[in-house]
């Protein structure tokens, strides 16, 4: 799919085709392309873990949704699901190797949590090879108050922090436009964008 094209096709998917089973090529090129991602120092902090068993994402949503909603029945059809960590401690550990030099490992150096924008690219970079893969999906966050929960059920190290999950899958063909982006207008690029001076 032409680049152009993947950018204005993306957003994001939230009921799923549960009729048609993502294959493993597809979710293949989609994690290659999270862990091909720029990191910070080239940490390569970021872990992903993959839920695709239906056991194992009945106990995702077991362990984070506590009331109904239109927005869980849409989302639980997701026939994969992408869990996204980071570790802090792999990036001062990093950070600490003598060309970085930061060996008191002081938080004050950090001019953004680098451990998280890195995420974030490596989400991104899923989120567009989903669309090239003619893939729906959608990144959204981990309750606080749930983390713990899903460190529990699947084993994830203390040191590991949620970013988030992407969920993947063919979208529903009832599926549509959903979220802020209907009740929220775009801002304007002039509002977003300062040339030369702010
Ligand atoms: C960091 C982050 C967290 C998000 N969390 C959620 C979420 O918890 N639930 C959800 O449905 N969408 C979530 N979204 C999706 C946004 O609502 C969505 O990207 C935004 O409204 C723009 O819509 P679009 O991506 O479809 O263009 C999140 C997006 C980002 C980048």
């Amino acid at each position: 799919m032409e680049f152009d094209a993947v950018l204005r096709r993306r957003r994001m998917i939230r009921a799923y085709d549960p009729s048609r089973a993502v294959s493993e090529p597809a979710v293949d090129a989609v994690l290659a392309a999270a862990v091909r991602a720029p990191s910070a120092g080239f940490t390569q902090g970021t872990s992903f873990l993959v839920l695709s068993a239906p056991e194992d994402r009945a106990a995702y949503w077991a362990a984070t949704a506590n009331r109904d909603s239109g927005w869980l029945r849409g989302m639980r059809t997701a026939p994969l699901l992408i869990l996204v960590w980071t570790s802090r401690e792999a990036y001062l550990d990093r950070y600490a190797e003598p060309d970085k030099g930061w060996t008191d490992r002081d938080l004050a150096h950090w001019p953004a949590p680098f451990w998280y924008v890195d995420a974030g690219m490596a989400s991104m970079a899923a989120l567009l090879t989903a669309v090239d893969q003619d893939l729906g999906a959608c990144f959204f966050g981990v309750t606080t108050a749930q983390i713990d929960a899903v460190r529990a059920v699947f084993g994830v190290p203390d040191d590991q922090l949620s970013v988030g999950v992407i969920s993947l899958g063919y979208p529903a063909p009832t599926e549509r436009r959903s979220g802020s982006p209907t009740r929220r207008a775009r801002r304007p690029t002039g509002q977003l964008v300062h040339h030369g001076r702010w």
